[in-house]
């Protein structure tokens, strides 16, 4: 076998943002394009010469493909061993539990999460590092140098491997092991969870249905919950992972998954519903007739989590996002736990976890997760309501009425403004950056702001300063919103407005959260001009 250094040089658009870098597959599939990521993922990272490393990805179109150019690349540059998921699948969450079991020094995952795919569509890689988590900032800027740096591509001549048969084969040097994709996690969720219990639900006749979203949790579901845990095989949909996701957006949200949601707020409705995202990470909990938001599943979750064993002998502390909304903060308090506020990207929870200063973190994105893996994990969010519904015995409307109760209510919605031209987005920003200071006092549409700022975050560990990380609005009366700029998107820019609203009185906590936030959002537009500059009268996705 014979290695060949291929010049090239430093290319547009390769800088990583909040989860890997996305982009259009057919950029990816550029030449080259792919092989100069990941040479300089190499490079900003030390090398691989006599490194372990885990490669997988959801399945989307160029999956496999990508899979092969990368062993190629890795066999090159002296990696000593590659595991490998079975049809170059593996979730996310699998993927850095990989990492962790086995003592890799880190981990490829193809991906785009919950955008769509196809050869029209996105794709991604992450790099993940030994402790199983995306990379830090501070990684991530020296593969970004690298990026900028590089003369040289270093590939094997090898010919492509089957990827579909289990077992061992040799690049060369390189050893290739082609592992179950869904064993390992199995069996880490069988540590953390009663399965028994959660069959015995399932079997005295408690009723679910699953979305995989044609993506990658499919046969991770099928092995857990049916397998498993005793569900009916139609439990499950849209369980086969394709190219193209079925042509849909694999994103667990009541937009995305609007059969779910029909299903679950219909007369037909099982007891619970769940779906995930493309690589697995992302989760969304419904109810029938109630569906629950991510922040109020974290903060029910960091309520409730002592009975699961996993979790038994209590939370070191938690930590979300900051444009989460505050309802974990209170479980927190009242616990006497720490609660971390990071920015937005699960890279920032990182170190709290590897200090054991958290147990659980979630973004409002649709992202919960613990200190299993260093990734967000979207059959754990299901197998805890689960394991929380069948040792309590209450539905999942009981258990959110009962927390609203008891904390009160975060009324909560997310809308987003998608392919706004990038520079009126980022005119807006800076415009209302400029004014953050002369704010508090003033009132929009009736409201009076009583705080803004442009949150910045100092890593407790490492001590690195991420600024800029989002516009953050209080009001009178429980008020907040916050608004930035998403890292993720691959077309113009989106613009994130967060709207909360805590209610605390008994008798207000069963409206409508569209009317709760009304207000708020008509304040917002009156501060920040979204719809003047825009052009938008509303949002294009409101979760
Ligand atoms: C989005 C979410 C964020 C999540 C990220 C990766 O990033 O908002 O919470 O961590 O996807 O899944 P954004 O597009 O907002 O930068
Ligand atoms: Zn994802």
């Amino acid at each position: 076998m014979q290695i060949r250094d291929i010049a090239t040089a430093p290319m547009r658009g390769q800088n990583a943002g909040t989860s890997g870098l996305r982009r259009k597959t057919r950029d990816y599939m550029a030449p080259l394009f792919l092989e100069n990521y990941v040479q300089a993922i190499l490079d900003g990272t030390g090398g691989a010469a006599g490194k372990t490393y885990v490669l997988g990805g959801d399945g989307r179109y160029f999956n496999a493909a990508a899979i092969q150019i990368i062993l190629r690349i890795l066999a090159g540059n002296g990696a000593d061993r590659v595991i490998v998921g079975q049809g170059g699948l593996l979730s996310t969450p699998a993927a850095s539990h990989l990492i962790r079991k086995t003592g890799a020094d880190g981990g490829f995952i193809l991906s785009a999460s919950h955008n769509p795919g196809g050869i029209d569509a996105d794709f991604g890689l992450k790099y993940n590092m030994a402790n199983g988590g995306p990379a830090t900032e501070t990684m991530t800027a020296a593969i970004v140098a690298a990026s900028e740096a590089i003369t040289r591509i270093r590939m094997a001549d090898s010919a492509d491997i089957d990827l579909d048969a289990l077992g061992a084969v040799a690049i060369g040097a390189m050893q290739v092991r082609i592992i179950d994709p869904v064993a390992d996690y199995l069996a880490l969720m069988e540590d953390l969870f009663d399965l028994d219990a959660i069959a015995a639900l399932i079997a005295g006749g408690f009723t679910l249905r699953f979305d995989a979203m044609h993506a990658v949790t499919g046969p991770y579901a099928r092995a857990l919950l049916v397998d498993r845990c005793g569900a009916s095989p139609d439990s499950l949909m849209n369980a086969t992972p394709l190219p193209d996701f079925g042509g849909g957006h694999p994103d667990p949200n009541p937009v995305w998954a609007a059969d779910l949601m029909g299903l679950m707020m219909g007369p037909d409705a099982p007891d619970f519903g769940a779906a995930s995202d493309g690589d697995g990470d992302r989760n969304m909990i419904v109810g029938r007739g109630c569906y629950v938001t991510p922040s109020d599943s974290l903060a029910l979750i960091a309520d409730r989590a002592e009975l699961a064993k996993g979790y038994r002998r209590g939370l070191a502390g938690v930590a979300r996002s900051m444009p989460t909304s505050g309802a974990v903060d209170r479980v927190a308090a009242a616990k006497g736990i720490a609660c971390f506020e990071t920015p937005t990207g699960w890279k920032f929870f990182g170190n709290l976890l590897d200090t054991g200063q958290i147990t659980l973190c979630g973004e409002e994105s649709a992202g919960t997760g613990s200190d299993h893996i260093r990734e967000k994990d979207g059959l754990w969010a299901v197998l805890m309501w689960l394991n929380i519904v069948a040792v309590t015995g209450q539905s999942v409307a009981d258990l959110m009425a009962a927390h609203w109760r008891t904390y009160g209510r975060n009324y909560y919605s997310r809308h987003d403004y998608e392919d706004v031209d990038s520079a009126v987005a980022a005119v807006l920003m800076a415009d209302l950056r400029g004014r953050l200071d002369s704010l508090p006092g003033q009132s929009f549409a009736g409201l009076r702001v009583t705080a803004a700022d442009d949150f910045a975050y100092a890593d407790p560990v490492d001590g690195s300063v991420s600024t800029s990380q989002g516009l953050r609005l209080h009001f009178a009366g429980g008020a907040r919103a916050v608004l930035r700029l998403s890292g993720t998107g691959t077309s113009g820019a989106t613009l994130r407005v967060y709207l909360e609203q805590l209610v605390a009185a008994p008798g207000d906590l069963h409206q409508d959260a569209g009317d709760v936030l009304a207000p708020l959002a008509a304040a917002v537009d009156a501060v920040a001009g979204i719809s003047g500059r825009t052009g938008r009268t509303a949002p294009d996705v409101k979760t």
